[in-house]
């Protein structure tokens, strides 16, 4: 027995030595194969709606965007408090009589209100179309890619509201399985189409503008079914979608007091960035501003808490320019500078409209002349709107909105002066003289 025991306690140890072998091994073979990046802890579905899911993969990204809802700040000219646009410039309720945005118009907040805003609008009512969900939802991939976008837009406001419970998410941006940035709103797809361009071609610094560009920018209803659409077709800059709504003969509404045939413009940020501005030439995109880098431990991550980067400038200027506080400052003049060129062309629209009104009830009154005024109308406040419901205050390209500004001013002084001229009044008799 004595002799024996070191037999088979050697024998003990091969067996536990064997096993373990095999069990690291089985386990080293039972391991995922090795992947860049973060390992997915779980399996997300396509166009996950819920933002939620996505949060265990992604814990930093999903925390700041969940920030967004709670920005409550102010800035000059932006920020995220949603006060009303109409008390803080009530010029702005002659500009918009006879349409919705004369009864309710608030300043833009943070992703995560997206759903909870679009329903509060007083503009929407029965009538009104479901294509306003298009930029609100997290919803809206997965229902396009089942009901195909010419449905959804065609269903009623009220009725695809009941698909719709999540404001703004994940799947808006990004691809479920790569976690790419992606163009996920039909609209973009056919716009970009439409300019012959393929965004899958496109650099990942391209996709960090364009993703934006699935809801930042100009675009309308077009026929019945309410057929969401961007008028890119001609280009981006404010003289192609001018004259491409004029080739179409659109207008969103008719103004009561000029009987001008009107075009609103919506918040086109993408175009007015992109058209040669500084800091799109210098090839910089919108997410290294709004989505800056930022640190957890070791891990960096984008901030995913949009909002106005004059409310935490370091990081969103501070990686490209040494001098934070100096950059800030311009914002500034150069956000003073353009509400100062916009309140004259403010000014200048509202003389035009109550000119053209004027004339308009004169006996014996130039019709054609008054036609062309009430068109020189259209075209400066379209002008205007372009800068106005644009959300920088001239920021993203000041250049070009002094321009356009410059241009809307001229229009809408030509506009009124057409309006006299109509009337044969002394004005048009002294805009006659040489
Ligand atoms: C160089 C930095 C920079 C880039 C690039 C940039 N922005 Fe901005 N953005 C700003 C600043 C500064 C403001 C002004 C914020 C304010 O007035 O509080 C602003 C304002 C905005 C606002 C309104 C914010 C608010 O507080 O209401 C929106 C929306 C916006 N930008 C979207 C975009 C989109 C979309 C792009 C790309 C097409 C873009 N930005 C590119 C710096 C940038
Ligand atoms: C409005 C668009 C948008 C939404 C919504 C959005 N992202 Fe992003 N996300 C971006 C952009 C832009 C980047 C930067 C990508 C790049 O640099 O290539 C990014 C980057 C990322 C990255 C890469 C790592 C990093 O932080 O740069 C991950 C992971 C990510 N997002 C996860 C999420 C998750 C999870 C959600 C939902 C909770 C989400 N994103 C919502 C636009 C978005
Ligand atoms: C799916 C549509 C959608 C996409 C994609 C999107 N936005 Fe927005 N964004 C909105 C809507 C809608 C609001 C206004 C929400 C509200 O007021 O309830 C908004 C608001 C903002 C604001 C104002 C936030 C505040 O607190 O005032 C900024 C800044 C902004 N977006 C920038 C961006 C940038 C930069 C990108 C691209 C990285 C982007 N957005 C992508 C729809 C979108
Ligand atoms: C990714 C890099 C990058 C980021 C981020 C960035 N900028 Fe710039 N900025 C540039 C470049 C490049 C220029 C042009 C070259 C120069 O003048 O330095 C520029 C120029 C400017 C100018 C001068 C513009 C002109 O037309 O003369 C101002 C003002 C400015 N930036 C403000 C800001 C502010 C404010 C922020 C943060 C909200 C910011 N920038 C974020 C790269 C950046």
């Amino acid at each position: 027995m004595k002799r024996s025991a070191p037999i088979v306690v050697s024998t003990v140890i091969i067996l536990v030595l064997g096993i373990a072998l095999i069990a690291t091994l089985l386990f080293i073979n039972n391991q995922p194969a090795p992947t860049r990046g973060i390992t997915p802890l779980v399996q997300i579905a396509q166009m996950e709606a819920d933002s939620h899911r996505w949060a265990v993969n992604y814990p930093n990204q999903y925390a700041s965007l969940v920030q967004t809802a709670e920005n409550a700040q102010r800035t000059a000219y932006g920020g995220s408090l949603p006060y009303s646009k109409l008390e803080n410039d009530p010029r702005l309720v002659t500009l918009f009589a006879g349409y919705g945005f004369s009864i309710e118009y608030n300043e833009d907040r943070g992703h995560l209100n997206s759903l909870t805003d679009v329903r509060e609008i007083k503009r929407v009512n029965e009538k009104t179309a479901g294509t306003c969900y298009s930029c609100k939802s997290s919803n809206n991939p997965g229902l396009w890619a089942e009901m195909g976008m010419a449905e959804y837009d065609r269903t009623l406001f009220s009725e695809l509201g009941k698909h719709i419970d999540q404001p703004i998410g994940c799947a808006n941006c990004h691809d479920a399985e790569t976690m790419a940035l992606i163009v996920t709103n039909p609209a973009l797809e056919e716009a970009l189409e439409a300019q012959g361009k393929d965004w899958r071609t496109f650099t990942r610094q391209e996709m960090r503008t364009v993703v934006c560009a699935n809801c930042h920018v100009e675009y309308y209803f077009a026929g019945e079914g309410a057929y969401l659409t961007f008028p890119w077709k001609k280009g981006t800059r404010v003289e192609d979608i001018s004259s491409y709504y004029a080739e179409l003969e659109f207008k969103d509404w008719v103004h009561p007091d000029s009987g001008a045939a009107m075009i609103k413009m919506q918040h086109p940020e993408y175009e007015l960035f992109t058209a040669g501005s500084t800091h799109y030439n210098a090839g910089v995109a919108c997410a290294d501003c709004h989505m800056p880098y930022t640190r957890d431990g070791a891990a960096k991550y984008s901030s995913h808490n949009v909002r106005s980067p004059l409310l935490d400038p370091e990081p969103a200027c501070g990686a490209c320019h040494t001098d934070v506080k100096y950059v800030v400052e311009r914002v500034g003049i150069i956000q003073d500078q353009v509400w100062e060129t916009m309140d004259a062309t403010e000014e200048a629209l509202v003389a035009a409209i109550e000119t053209i009104k004027t004339s308009a009830e004169a006996p014996g009154v130039d019709q054609t002349l008054l036609e062309e005024a009430r068109s020189l109308h259209r075209e400066a406040q379209l002008r205007w709107d372009f800068i106005a419901a644009e959300n920088s205050m001239g920021f993203h390209n000041p250049e070009e909105a002094l321009r356009i500004l410059a241009s809307a001013t001229d229009l809408a002084r030509q506009a009124q002066l057409k309006a006299f001229q109509a009337a044969g009044s002394p004005g048009g008799q002294q805009a006659a003289l040489p």
